[in-house]
């Protein structure tokens, strides 16, 4: 019967799994091969910059430490998360994220936009013991990263690993890596130390050092703090 034609492949149990494979490969391909051509997901938004070496190694700290564990980094295009969060992430944002820090928990809310949030005396603070600034939260302390002095002696291959996967660093920037990371540590130290903070001599230079240069930078490439935070659509922001 014409309307049963289908029981016929039905019975083919091989033929009808290989069948449904294409059918849903198919649909797959039609979802993931676009993206590859569109600006703005395989290149960089405009103001999106590369990690500085002192960021990258702050970044290192952050997948060793297990932050993603309980942070994402993404903002949904829903209006509870913009509300919250910031505008919604692009995937141009994430260009230089190698491997990315999306994550999938958020047991402390999403990090994609805590760059300029706080300044960096709340973060120091919050490291140290975040229940100095939040009684309730159940975030571990991090307050050894404050007093661990920050290796760089792998930061310069760090950068060259980072180009050749596609970051476009430059030769000063790749020889200049270590005496970058170094200066801002000593700006970031500095602006603690003017504001009344007690930093240590490792303090100045410390692994939580890095850690707050990383996070300043999440989700400031798009300039969406000065244009009002929860206008919500990103592309406005742009
Ligand atoms: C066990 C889960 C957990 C881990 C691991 C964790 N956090 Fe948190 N984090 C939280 C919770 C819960 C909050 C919200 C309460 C608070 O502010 O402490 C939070 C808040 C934050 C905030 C403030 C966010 C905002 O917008 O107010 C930052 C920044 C942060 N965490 C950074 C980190 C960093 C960096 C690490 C790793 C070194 C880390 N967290 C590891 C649970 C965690």
């Amino acid at each position: 019967m014409a309307h049963e034609w289908h029981r016929r492949l039905e019975a083919r149990q091989l033929t009808f799994a290989v069948l449904a494979f294409v059918a849903v490969a198919i649909g797959g391909l039609v979802l993931l091969i676009p993206p590859y051509f569109l600006q703005g997901t395989i290149t960089p938004l405009p103001g999106v910059k590369p990690y500085t070496a002192l960021e990258l190694e702050g970044r290192d700290i952050y997948v060793r430490e297990g932050c993603y564990t309980c942070h994402s980094q993404q903002i949904r295009p829903f209006k509870t998360e913009v509300d919250r969060y910031g505008p919604y992430s692009l995937a141009g944002e994430s260009v230089y994220d190698r491997p990315f820090q999306f994550g999938s928990r958020r047991t402390g809310p999403d990090l994609a936009r805590v760059g300029g949030k706080y300044p960096d005396s709340w973060h120091w603070i919050h490291l140290r013991d975040p229940r100095e600034i939040e009684p309730r939260s159940n975030m571990p302390r991090f307050d050894f990263l404050l007093e661990a002095p920050l290796d760089l002696s792998h930061t310069r291959k760090k950068l060259e690993v980072m180009r050749r996967l596609g970051t476009p660093y430059d030769d000063a920037e790749i020889e200049g890596a270590v005496a970058s990371a170094q200066a801002q540590l000593a700006k970031l130290a500095d602006g603690l130390r003017a504001g009344g903070m007690e930093i240590s001599e490792i303090g100045g230079r410390s692994e939580g050092l890095a850690v707050i240069a990383y996070l300043q930078k999440l989700g400031t490439g798009i300039d969406w703090r000065s244009r009002g935070a929860t206008e919500g659509r990103t592309a406005d922001a742009r």
